[in-house]
């Protein structure tokens, strides 16, 4: 009898001990997937120039072209927030429709450009590794390397991400945050992938260099939100110029310069622009002229001390850059950055 007693007081501290050990190896698990981590050293012995490489052709593209380093670091925000960093913004579409390219999602069709660009880097990295080197890693290396060329930072950038097998083109509609969106809205679908707002403002620095055409932000410099009047926020001088680029029934597609002070320069210049009324998009100006938004206090620091800028920003990219990659055996190489593999 006082052996089954014995046995009946101490099973129940057995059996807690093993739920104990299986919710700490499940803990263990979440916390630590068997996925490994990127790293700045992926390809050091499999391609260990790639950096060189991405940045010799995106010198010669910047030659003919000194909007290119916008559209390639667009390219890769914009293949971040859809599924992860995955080049499947990369894809296009395929004959039988089971790829519905991302290229055609609302935030991206007429807009985003630079896939010939991609594409000659892709050839120029072939060449040296053959079928080593994705194309989510060399979107996240040229848009360092845009970064850089511009004036701005430099940072190691974590490798090691693999290519998507699928693209998602209703997620590009709805994951990615559009010019009039709310501050609330924008800040919301960043931090749906894990960035707060520091990250918000830091990235949104990205509109230091680059264009947009007038009908992204048209609606602001003739009827805002239907009062028959300009967005208020707007600094009537810039309002004016900008009156002149986007003519009321002029074309859309007219592009004109995102950071109006030092157009092709990767600065802090698009934070005091900010501070002057000059955020070219609602979705910039935004975050200066929301009343008691979290984002003011960061737009000022930024606009007064460009060190703090650049260090953020480097650890923006780098959180933005570790959105859900595929890593280990998941996903492949793309041996075309515009197609599957075997397709
Ligand atoms: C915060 C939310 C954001 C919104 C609403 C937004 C929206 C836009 C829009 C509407 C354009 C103009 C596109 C065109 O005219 O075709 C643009 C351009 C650009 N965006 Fe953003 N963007 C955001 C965040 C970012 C981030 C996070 C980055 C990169 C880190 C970025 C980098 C750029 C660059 C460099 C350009 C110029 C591209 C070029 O000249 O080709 N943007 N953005
Ligand atoms: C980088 O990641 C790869 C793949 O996970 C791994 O094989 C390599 O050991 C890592 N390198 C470092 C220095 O952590
Ligand atoms: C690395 O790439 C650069 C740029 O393409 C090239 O000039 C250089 O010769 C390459 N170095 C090696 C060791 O392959
Ligand atoms: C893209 O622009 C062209 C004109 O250049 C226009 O015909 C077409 O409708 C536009 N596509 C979309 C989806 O807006
Ligand atoms: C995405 O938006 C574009 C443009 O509005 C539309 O033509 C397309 O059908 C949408 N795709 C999906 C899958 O929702
Ligand atoms: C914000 O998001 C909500 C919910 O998706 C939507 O109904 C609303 O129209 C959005 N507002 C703006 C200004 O984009
Ligand atoms: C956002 O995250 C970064 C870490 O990447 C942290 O340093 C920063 O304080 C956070 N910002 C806010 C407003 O929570
Ligand atoms: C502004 O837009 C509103 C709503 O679309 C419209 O009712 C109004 O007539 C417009 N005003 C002018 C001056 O165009
Ligand atoms: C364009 O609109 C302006 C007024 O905004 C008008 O003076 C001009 O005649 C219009 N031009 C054309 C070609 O319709
Ligand atoms: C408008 O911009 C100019 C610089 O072009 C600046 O001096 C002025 O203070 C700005 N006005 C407002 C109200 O922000
Ligand atoms: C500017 O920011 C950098 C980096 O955060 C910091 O080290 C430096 O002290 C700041 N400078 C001033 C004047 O606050
Ligand atoms: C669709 O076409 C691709 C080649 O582009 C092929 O790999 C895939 O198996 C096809 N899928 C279906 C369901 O037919």
């Amino acid at each position: 009898m006082g052996f089954f007693i014995l046995i009946r007081k101490t099973k129940p501290k057995m059996l807690s001990f093993s739920s104990f050990l299986a919710i700490f190896i499940a803990t263990f698990l979440l916390l630590h997937p068997s996925q490994a981590q990127l790293n700045a050293t992926f390809y050091s012995t499999t391609c260990p120039n790639v950096s060189n490489i991405v940045t010799t052709v995106l010198q010669q593209a910047l030659q003919s072209d000194p909007r290119i380093g916008a559209s390639l670091i667009r390219l890769h925000f914009h293949d971040c927030f859809v599924q992860g960093c995955d080049g499947s913004i990369l894809l296009d579409n395929n004959n039988n429709g089971t790829i519905q390219s991302e290229k055609d999602a609302a935030p991206n069709t007429n807009s985003t450009r630079g896939f010939d660009v991609v594409d000659n880097i892709k050839t120029a990295v072939e060449n040296a590794c053959p079928g080593v080197v994705s194309c989510a890693d060399i979107l996240a290396l040229a848009a360092e390397s845009s970064v850089s060329l511009a004036g701005g930072p430099s940072w190691s950038v974590l490798l090691g991400r693999r290519d998507s097998t699928t693209a998602n083109q209703a997620g590009a509609n709805t994951s990615i945050p559009a010019p009039f969106e709310s501050l609330s809205n924008i800040t919301a679908k960043f931090s749906a992938v894990g960035l707060n707002v520091t990250d918000l403002v830091a990235l949104s620095g990205a509109h230091t260099f680059g264009r947009a055409q007038c009908r992204l932000f048209s609606n602001r410099l003739y009827n805002f939100s239907g009062t028959g009047q300009p967005d208020p926020t707007l600094n009537t001088t810039y309002l004016a110029n900008l009156r002149q680029i986007c003519p009321q029934n002029g074309s859309g597609f007219v592009v004109t310069n995102l950071d109006p002070t030092t157009p092709n320069a990767f600065d802090s210049n698009y934070f005091s622009n900010l501070q002057n009324n000059q955020g070219l998009l609602q979705s910039d100006q935004e975050l200066f002229s929301t009343s008691g938004a979290p984002t003011i206090s960061i737009v000022n620091l930024f606009s007064s001390n460009q060190s703090a800028f650049f260090q953020s920003f480097v650890q923006s990219m780098i959180n933005m850059g570790n959105i859900s990659p595929l890593v280990g055996s998941n996903g492949e190489i793309r041996a075309n950055c515009r197609r599957v593999n075997g397709s």
